[in-house]
């Protein structure tokens, strides 16, 4: 699969790619699942957060990768905010081909120093790489949100660094429990305009659904969502061992989650692709 081609495609169409943030295999298989069953290809995420989770990204990211490469639509793999580049090194060795290197939250100069030399080394091993500039609200609770990324700032940053493409601070937030965010199109726009690259939207959960088509009207082409898998899967398990209370095997409980986030990736990616 041309993945760059794929991206610019949806990028010159104004649609956009569902990337979808997976801890569990029960998320990774409801990501594929819900792929297959809108007929779209699809982001399967592995944040550095959910490597901490397991201990370790191989036998998580091993899984990922044989999820992917027996789909019926592609499927990229992704290591989603990585800070250690050690994690990069590794998922290199793995086969891993996408990764986004997050710091954002160092200083400018600092960020595209360590974000250029992340991706000529990802880049000489066959490696698409994502980065961050306005860091996004949110994340581990400990980031302001309200910043915004200046469209000129962006450009001068993307050819500074040689990313493939850029997650931009336009009003999301991480991790957000209700879907209230108002996005800044306009910014949407004028960065879309400036940046030869396709745009990321982050903490896409608190993004409304009208909200999410706003935006990628507007230029986003990737669209990453976390939370909300997280709470139609537990809304889903909560009320399945709420009416079978004696329930042991996770089996029983854990499928009706799995189902759930797999309509709502269906769903959003027929959403995003409209
Ligand atoms: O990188 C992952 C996303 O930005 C997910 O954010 O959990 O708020 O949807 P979210
Ligand atoms: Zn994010």
């Amino acid at each position: 699969m041309n993945w760059a081609a794929l991206l610019d495609d949806l990028r010159a169409q104004r649609r956009a790619i569902g990337a979808f943030n997976a801890i569990l295999i029960e998320h990774a298989e409801a990501v594929v699942a819900g792929a297959e069953h809108s007929g779209l290809p699809v982001v399967l995420q592995i944040s550095q957060n959910a490597v901490r989770y397991h201990g370790s990204l191989a036998p998580f990211a091993l899984a990922c990768l044989r999820l992917a490469e027996n789909a019926t639509v592609p499927v990229l793999v992704h290591l989603d905010h990585i800070e250690d580049e050690e994690l990069i090194r590794e998922g290199l060795d793995l086969g891993i081909t996408s990764v986004m290197f997050d710091a954002a939250a160092l200083p400018y100069a600092e960020n595209v120093a360590r974000t250029k030399a992340v991706v000529e080394r990802c880049h000489a091993a066959g490696c698409r790489v994502e980065a961050e500039l306005g860091e996004i609200g949110g994340k581990d609770g400990a980031h302001a949100p309200g910043v915004r990324t200046d469209p000129g700032e962006a450009a001068e940053f993307v050819a500074a660094t040689g990313v493939d493409s850029l997650a931009v601070a336009v009003g999301s937030s991480h991790a957000m429990a209700d879907r209230s965010a108002v996005l800044d199109e306009e910014l949407i726009a004028a960065l879309a305009h400036s940046v030869p690259v396709p745009l990321v939207l982050h903490g896409s959960s608190g993004v409304p659904d009208e909200g999410l088509r706003g935006a990628v009207a507007s230029g986003i082409v990737k669209v990453n969502i976390g939370t909300r898998l997280n709470q139609v899967l537990t809304e889903a398990v909560r009320s399945t061992l709420g009416t079978h209370t004696a329930l042991t095997d996770p089996r029983r409980y854990l499928a009706p989650g799995r189902d759930a986030v797999r309509n709502e990736v269906s769903r959003l990616l027929t959403l995003l692709a409209k």
